[in-house]
């Protein structure tokens, strides 16, 4: 049987329930490689999001560069962190934390973005799953990241399902939408996975409890903490959530995509964000890529994002439960 090197993963994100759950994914996953997690403003101040990302790496055993990032939008002036779904702390707001002592790398994390895309080049796959400002910025600084960079999947926008934070915006474009539009008009091979998809996976608390159960391992019992806080918050928002109780686990969609493509159908095109008005941070793609619009911007030389429009929710539950209950604590 042919054996594949792990996938090398530098993990983007804001964490964040779901951004935690989707950690835990990643490092329980026997084909991904995390070489590293930049962080960046969005649930939580980028502060908070860089500690949470070296306490959840710390606790899990695992000793992963961590690096802090952007703080603020490119242009727009930030929002409040939604402290109402991930609480104050990003972590459903944690009685106390374990004492650990990993450190912050000094560097930018669009900076380090840049070092190992350099450093191996066509290895690294970057899952995006807050704002984009990182991933812009990195842009910015190396103009080759996208031949660099072997694949670039983000966790944000909606095509044809309604957002979470106006009728047609999702939570981390809308956060950044000009960093949004800089990321999806570059020519990277870009993957989509938005609201279109995440709205059809609802993960219920009984299975982080189970899975808490089975590793009676901090790690899990944070996971399984914070997930309580954030089920709460969703539950009181969709009565279909209620039932479980249950939450979307948006993030972790994005490794769902990268190890098992075949669970999501997709289409492609261009990507443009709206950057400014009511519109702000929707996500529009151009079905149309034959027609010669004469609304300046849907040139046809612009790149193609492939966009997950449905999804196996069923089989990514599985996915999740056997790779959060393998022995990946004790490794
Ligand atoms: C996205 O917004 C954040 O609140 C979540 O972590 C996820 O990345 C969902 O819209
Ligand atoms: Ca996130």
């Amino acid at each position: 049987m042919t054996q594949y090197a792990p996938r090398k993963v530098i993990y983007d994100t804001d964490p964040g329930v779901d951004d935690a759950m989707a950690l835990y994914f990643a490092l329980a996953h026997p084909g991904i490689d995390v070489v590293g997690v930049t962080t960046t403003f969005g649930n939580v101040s980028v502060e908070q999001a860089a500690c949470n990302a070296l306490y959840l790496t710390a606790i899990a055993n695992r000793d992963i560069t961590v690096t802090r990032g952007v703080q603020s939008p490119w242009v727009k002036p930030g929002e409040p962190p939604p402290d109402f779904i991930h609480g104050a702390d990003g972590l459903g707001n944690l009685p106390s934390r374990e004492l650990t002592s990993n450190q912050l790398d000094p560097r930018a994390s669009a900076q380090f973005i840049v070092d190992m895309a350099r450093a191996y080049p066509d290895e690294i796959t970057l899952v995006a799953v807050g704002p984009l400002g990182n991933l812009s910025l990195a842009l910015k600084l190396e103009p080759q990241l996208p031949v660099l960079l072997r694949e670039v999947i983000i966790m944000g926008g909606t095509i044809d399902e309604p957002g979470n934070v106006s009728p047609v915006a999702e939570a981390n474009i809308w956060n950044d939408p000009h960093a949004a539009d800089h990321v999806f008009t570059a020519s990277w091979k870009l993957t989509m996975v938005g609201l279109d998809v995440t709205h059809r996976v609802v993960t219920e608390l009984a299975l982080f409890k189970k899975i808490a159960d089975h590793h009676r391992h901090v790690a899990t019992d944070t996971l399984h903490h914070a997930v309580a806080f954030y089920s709460t918050f969703y539950s009181g928002l969709h009565k279909h959530l209620a039932l479980g109780p249950g939450c979307f686990a948006h993030d972790l969609l994005a490794f769902i995509y990268l190890v098992s493509p075949d669970l999501f159908q997709t289409e492609s095109g261009c990507i443009r964000v709206a950057t400014e008005g009511i519109a702000q941070g929707q996500t529009m793609l151009n079905r149309r890529a034959y027609i010669d619009y004469p609304q300046f911007g849907w040139g046809r030389h612009l790149p193609a994002t492939r966009v997950c429009m449905q999804v196996d929710a069923g089989a990514c539950l599985d996915l999740f439960e056997k790779t959060l209950m393998s022995d990946w604590l004790t490794a």
